[in-house]
């Protein structure tokens, strides 16, 4: 995701952190620094040349074949790569911020990596390995070039709510609490539900329902239509895909919450 999704998954996983939780988290950012400005944090850090090594921690490349096929299997789409894939990673760095022996540095690194990786293991495109995760894929936005890549991460949801500035991700993290307290996401939004997979200790396994889930979108959405180079994807398209978008970013914020507070409290708090 961009700035708006990264930014709203954390801002509204921090309305669900029991109180221990949100002092945890305090704890381990900078002075001056918000749970949303770290949840970015990961992406500029892939891209400078001391953070390289982290670029494939962002997405897991399943080997399937949309529209027909979507499963997302360890053994052939994570290891393959060497070093590492967003269900390692997030395995690794659950791990790293329980170890009270490494130093608050490394812990504060591990839980910006969570803040960041949760959102990203919910993009459809960050699950898929086909045409590097839709980064090949030429195609138009509103008359402007881009590829399928980057108008999930970013420019379908922002052609609907504009730039992500502080206003804008506070009303949209408002509109996707109500929707789950009170409105269409609330069957859903339940520990039985989006919370079903919130297990420390088998971080792969939950790690592995996630990216499932949202790898699934690529076949019955993403990729159902197979041509999709070349095409003007501002119209219909987006408006089928920004409610897929929507939930999906609301489903990672709830799980982020949960996550955390399993991590420092051993409860995910969500039924309270
Ligand atoms: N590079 C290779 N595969 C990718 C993916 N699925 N998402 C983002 N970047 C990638
Ligand atoms: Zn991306
Ligand atoms: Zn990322």
């Amino acid at each position: 995701w961009g700035f708006y999704g990264h930014k709203t998954v954390a801002l509204l996983a921090s309305r669900y952190l029991l109180p221990e939780t949100a002092v945890f988290v305090q704890t381990y950012l900078y002075r001056g620094q918000s749970i949303m400005d770290a949840a970015v944090w990961a992406d500029r850090y892939a891209h400078i040349p001391l953070g390289r090594y982290s670029k494939t921690w962002h997405y897991i490349d399943a080997q399937d074949d949309p529209p027909r096929v979507c499963e997302v299997n360890y053994n052939r789409d994570c290891a393959v790569s060497g070093s590492g894939c967003i269900v390692s990673a997030l395995v690794n760095m659950t791990e790293r911020i329980q170890n009270e022996s490494l130093p608050w540095a490394q812990r504060a690194q591990a839980l910006r990596f969570i803040l960041h990786f949760l959102g990203d293991i919910h993009q459809p495109l960050h699950t898929e390995h086909k045409q590097l995760g839709g980064n090949r894929i030429k195609v138009l936005f509103h008359g402007h070039e881009a590829n399928l890549h980057s108008i999930w991460d970013s420019r379908i949801l922002e052609s609907f709510r504009g730039r992500p500035t502080e206003r804008g991700i506070i009303s949209f993290t408002n509109e996707l609490q109500d929707r789950i307290e009170s409105g269409e996401y609330k069957s859903e939004a339940t520990v039985e539900g989006w919370g079903k997979c919130l297990n420390i200790s088998s971080a792969e396994e939950c790690a592995l329902v996630w990216a499932g889930g949202a790898n699934r979108w690529v076949c019955e959405y993403v990729l159902k239509d197979e041509e999709l180079e070349g095409k003007e994807l501002g119209g219909e398209y987006a408006e089928g895909a920004v409610g897929i978008i929507e939930k999906s970013i609301a489903q990672a914020g709830y799980r982020l919450a949960g996550w955390l507070n399993m991590l420092v409290v051993g409860r995910h708090g969500l039924d309270e």
